[in-house]
């Protein structure tokens, strides 16, 4: 019998040479709980061929894989993107909101992981975005490294914290990933998977900081980006991947916990007030779930504009009118019917025409605009306008009456062109599936509060223009946002 005790593993070698049936309780030690885990590595990795460990690290897509597949090339793990699993994912955008609120996103998050059997997320994006062109820049929390390495507080949410004199390491509640390693953010002209042109001093102020917090916070895994630095390709880079990242940073992945081991573990935590007990009612419960999507939503929008004056707010509108207009391609995602008084009568159309906006009295319109839906490549944009259905609809409510513009989108758009005829702007960071939460702010049941963790250019010609730059001359500077 093996002892519960950690036994050193050289000793064992010698004493379990001698029989077959040692050999294989030998063999199966890496699978005792007890056991020190880089024991257990060892004795698994011994074990293991050249073609399972080339298996074991390689990933495909959910739709190519076959049970035959799985078993002969003796696969690591699959890619199921694009849709299968709908976690509600609210991006925390700035400093500004509370470092409490960004860890309870990521418990949130990888509670409902997990009731739907999903053990790891490629996600915190620690990546810091210098130029919004790039398609993915909605991914990143800032273009200002120190914002990012703030916002890696999301990796003990996801994860669980490190219990105090835990004997097995990190607890695990879903394994996680710091993308993309690394300067696959600055690359010209915005393009993804493109080149990156900097120096040692710029990769290590401005890309390589939050790499640092997240391994510090014992981040599990690291994706190794596509992109390229000085034109040689991040995954030939020895370098900063072996030499860097494993080396000098020390990044050693960690093994999650079994389900079972995981279940019993989360209890005791529970238990012992390691994990507060109303956190498990979120994957239980859907309602409180989408309550805390609606907090997070709301406390990062960011207003921009709140009327010509701050003697003369728009914000927050008044709850009693008599009737208003809900216009604009983004509006009806956004639930926007929601908030009202049940005395106002309101009218939605997408996008309405001049004349259907001046022959109606309303008291005032809430115009709801944004960038289409995109993800990774399909996002770069070297205009970064708004389509034009939503000029227009901007030019024909907001020309007519006072109007209130909340801007969707993953990154700063043009609005300087727009923003004499807006009354107020409010930046909504593609809330994600809790739009009611722009709703809580609008009427004033909650104020704004929350700052820009983005420039806001004035042209394209500006990019790439990040807070740090001698030729910094924006339209709304980081750290720009009013309040209510
Ligand atoms: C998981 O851990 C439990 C408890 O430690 C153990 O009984 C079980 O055999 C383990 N399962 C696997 C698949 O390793
Ligand atoms: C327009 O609405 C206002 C109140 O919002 C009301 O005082 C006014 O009489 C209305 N005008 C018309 C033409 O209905
Ligand atoms: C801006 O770029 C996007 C993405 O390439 C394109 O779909 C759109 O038509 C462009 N808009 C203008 C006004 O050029």
């Amino acid at each position: 019998m093996f002892s519960r005790y950690l036994v050193p593993i050289l000793g064992l070698l010698l004493l379990c040479a001698s029989t077959r049936g040692q050999d294989s309780k030998l063999n199966m030690l890496y699978k005792d709980p007890n056991q020190r885990m880089n024991i257990c590595i060892k004795v698994l990795m011994d074990q293991t061929t050249l073609e399972e460990k080339i298996g074991q690290m390689a990933q495909i897509d959910r739709r190519a894989a076959t049970p035959e597949i799985m078993r002969d090339y003796s696969i690591g793990n699959l890619l199921s993107g694009g849709g299968v699993c709908h976690v509600n994912r609210p991006q925390p955008r700035s400093r500004w909101i509370e470092k409490d609120l960004v860890k309870r996103i990521g418990a949130a998050t990888a509670l409902e992981a997990r009731a739907t059997g999903i053990p790891y997320v490629f996600t915190p994006c620690i990546t810091v975005c210098r130029d919004p062109r790039w398609g993915r820049c909605y991914e990143s929390y800032s273009e200002d490294p120190k914002i990012v390495q703030d916002m890696t507080e999301i990796i003990p949410g996801l994860q669980g914290n490190i219990p105090p004199n835990s004997p097995k390491g990190v607890l695990m509640l879903v394994e996680t990933c710091a993308k993309h390693y690394v300067g696959d953010d600055g690359t010209t002209k915005g393009i993804n998977m493109n080149n990156k042109v900097t120096n040692w001093h710029g990769l290590l102020s401005i890309h390589m900081p939050p790499y640092y917090n997240s391994i510090i916070k014992g981040v599990s895994t690291v994706m190794v980006s596509y992109s390229s630095l000085n034109e040689v390709k991040m995954h030939a880079n020895r370098q900063l991947v072996t030499k860097f990242l494993k080396g000098t940073l020390r990044f050693r992945v960690m093994v999650p916990l079994n389900h079972t081991e995981f279940i019993d573990t989360l209890t005791s935590l529970v238990n012992n007030n390691f994990i507060p007990a109303g956190l498990m009612m979120l994957s239980e419960d859907i309602e409180s779930s989408q309550r805390f999507g609606k907090e997070a939503v709301r406390k990062s929008l960011v207003l921009l504009k709140n009327g010509e004056n701050a003697d003369s707010p728009v914000l927050p509108l008044p709850n009693k009118a008599s009737k208003i207009l809900v216009a604009g391609s983004h509006a009806n995602k956004l639930g926007f019917q929601c908030g009202v008084h049940p005395s106002t009568e309101t009218s939605y159309s997408e996008s309405p025409d001049e004349d259907f906006v001046k022959s109606n009295n309303f008291s005032y319109a809430v115009v709801v605009v944004g960038e289409p839906p995109y993800a990774e490549s399909a996002g770069d944009n070297s205009n970064l306008t708004i389509p034009q259905q939503g000029l227009d609809t901007i030019k024909n409510v907001c020309g007519n009456v006072k109007c209130v513009v909340v801007l969707v989108s993953g990154r700063p758009l043009v609005i300087q062109p727009h923003l004499e005829h807006i009354d107020a702007l409010v930046a909504a960071w593609l809330p994600g599936t809790e739009g009611n939460g722009v709703a809580d702010v609008r009427f004033g049941d909650y104020g704004f509060n929350d700052k820009s963790s983005r420039t806001w250019f004035k042209t394209v010609d500006q990019l790439p223009m990040n807070v740090d730059d001698s030729h910094y001359d924006p339209l709304f500077p980081v750290g720009y946002g009013l309040t209510t």
